[in-house]
C-alpha cells in the first residue's frame, strides 16, 4: 500500500525555497517515527532538500533525468511511477513524503493520509491540492503538545481512503 505523510499551513502551503516553511521539531519526531523501517518516496526536489540520507530507511528519488545517480545503498533512483511500482513492496507500506508534484503523481494509488496541519498562514511557493472530502474519513485526530521549542500549534489526522 501506499500512504503520503504531508504537513500543511492553513492555506495548504507546503514549501519556500526548497524548504519547509516552519520549524516544528516535534513534527519532524513525528515524520521519523512514521516512516523509520519503511520504504519512502520522494520527488528530485525533496531529496535534494534533506539535509542528509534519512538513516533506516529505504528511499526512492524520482526524477525524469536519466543521468541523474546518488551513490548510497539505501538510495533508489526511478524514472516514472510504474518503475517504482516494480521496485516496493505493495503488501507494506510505502510512504510518500513529497513534494507537491510526487503526492499529485500518487493520489489515485494512495490509500492513507498521515495529515499535519499547522495553524498559521505563511509565505510559500508550493502548495498542497484541496482533498476529495468525500474520499477520506478521519479515523484519527489529536493536538501537538507544545513546548519551548514548538511553540506554533498543530494537529495531527490519520486519514483513511473510503471503501467504494
Ligand atoms: N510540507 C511538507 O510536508 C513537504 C513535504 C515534502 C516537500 N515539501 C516541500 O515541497 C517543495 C518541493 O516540492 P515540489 O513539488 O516542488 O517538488 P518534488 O515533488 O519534490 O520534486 C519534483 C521533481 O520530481 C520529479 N518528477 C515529477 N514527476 C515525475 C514523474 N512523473 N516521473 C519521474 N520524475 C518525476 C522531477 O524531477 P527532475 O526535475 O529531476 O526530472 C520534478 O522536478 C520543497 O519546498 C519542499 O521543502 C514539503
Amino acid at each position: 500500500m501506499f500512504s503520503f505523510i504531508i504537513a500543511v499551513g492553513e492555506n495548504n502551503e507546503m514549501g519556500l525555497n526548497n524548504h519547509l516553511p516552519w520549524h516544528l521539531p516535534s513534527e519532524i519526531g513525528y515524520f521519523r517515527k512514521v516512516t523509520e523501517y519503511h520504504t519512502i518516496i520522494m520527488g528530485r526536489k525533496t531529496f535534494e532538500s534533506l539535509p542528509k540520507v534519512l538513516p533506516n530507511r529505504r528511499h526512492i528519488v524520482l526524477t525524469k533525468d536519466k543521468n541523474y545517480s546518488y551513490d548510497h545503498r539505501d538510495v533508489i533512483i526511478a524514472n516514472s511511477l510504474e518503475e517504482v511500482f516494480n521496485i516496493v513492496n505493495k503488501d507494506e507500506e510505502n510512504i510518500i513524503i513529497g513534494g507537491a508534484e510526487i503526492f499529485r503523481l500518487f493520489l489515485p494509488h494512495t490509500s492513507r493520509i498521515y495529515l499535519t496541519i499547522v495553524h498559521r498562514s505563511f509565505k510559500a511557493d508550493v502548495y498542497f491540492f484541496e482533498l476529495d472530502k468525500n474520499e477520506w474519513i478521519e479515523t484519527k485526530k489529536w493536538e501537538a503538545i507544545l513546548d519551548k521549542k514548538t511553540i506554533i500549534p498543530h494537529t495531527y489526522y490519520v486519514l483513511d481512503r473510503r471503501e467504494k
